[in-house]
């Protein structure tokens, strides 16, 4: 995705090769608004309407599951300031979106951390989308929050401990099977938006084989036209799993 390149349409894609899953790093928010000398939490509020594009982009194409990164367990290293507004944005972006979401057939659920730092009632808004969504099943909206990769595979691995797995009993089925959400498939596609080239705690476990793709793009920016480049770039990847060219 270097170079720009020409609009590309769902028609351009094949329908039949859709990633199942695409998983994507939000990234870029505080860079854009700095660039626009705005306070970052402008940046933030900015990357609803991509957020948005991007599931309406997703459900075009007929991807299933979309897993967005929107806090991580490392950010709460950040200013108590901006913490505080990402927790009541993304309480707010809740309220304001699940419903549409929910017309969609949008099931949302989230992936991380349930721990005290989460204002309780940014918890109750997750618990009521997810009860208000749970029976859909057009595409399944993961939303990442207070989540880290690592802390996804102690909490797997504390699991079985605690039921008294036996060691020789602990592999990767078994792990697999204690994750945050052991139905979802492995991610066929990561994109990450603002030129990092890191991973960042995301998945870990999951991504073991997934094809990756970085954009220049700033989260803020990031439309379902850029959603369509990576799955584009995808459907030219050959992904091989350790084995010999098929
Ligand atoms: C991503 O944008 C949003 C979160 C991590 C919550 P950033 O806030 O990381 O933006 P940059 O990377 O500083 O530009
Ligand atoms: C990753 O972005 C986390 C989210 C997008 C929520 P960061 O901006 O926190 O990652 P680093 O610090 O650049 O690795
Ligand atoms: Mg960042």
């Amino acid at each position: 995705m270097a170079s720009p390149s020409p609009e590309i349409s769902p028609a351009d894609l094949q329908l039949d090769r859709v990633p199942a899953h695409v998983a994507c790093v939000m990234d870029g928010n505080g860079r854009w608004a700095q660039g626009r000398n705005l306070p970052r939490t402008e940046g933030h509020a900015a990357g609803e309407e991509a957020l948005l594009d991007t599931v309406n982009g997703a459900l075009d194409i007929g991807i299933r599951y979309l897993t967005m990164y929107a806090f991580s367990t490392e950010n709460w290293r950040r200013p108590a300031d901006e913490v505080r507004y990402l927790m009541g944005f993304n309480e707010s972006l809740l309220m304001r979106r699940r419903d549409e979401l929910n017309e969609k057939g949008v099931r949302i659920r989230f992936s991380g951390r349930r721990d005290w730092r989460v204002p309780r009632r940014v918890l109750k808004r997750m618990d009521e989308s997810i009860a208000l969504t749970e029976k859909n099943r057009t595409m399944t909206l993961t939303m990442a929050f207070n989540y880290g990769g690592r802390a996804e595979i102690v909490d797997a691995v504390r699991s079985l401990v605690a039921e008294g797995t036996r060691a020789e009993k602990i592999d990767e089925k078994a792990i697999a099977s204690r994750l945050y959400h052991p139905d979802h498939p492995d991610p066929d596609l990561v994109v990450r938006t603002s030129g990092e080239y890191r991973i960042s705690n995301f998945l870990l476990w999951q991504l073991a084989y997934s094809e990756l793709v970085f954009t220049d793009v700033l989260w803020p920016d990031f439309r379902r036209q850029h959603l369509f480049e990576a799955v584009a770039e995808f459907q030219r990847r050959e992904r091989r799993y350790g084995g010999v060219r098929g």
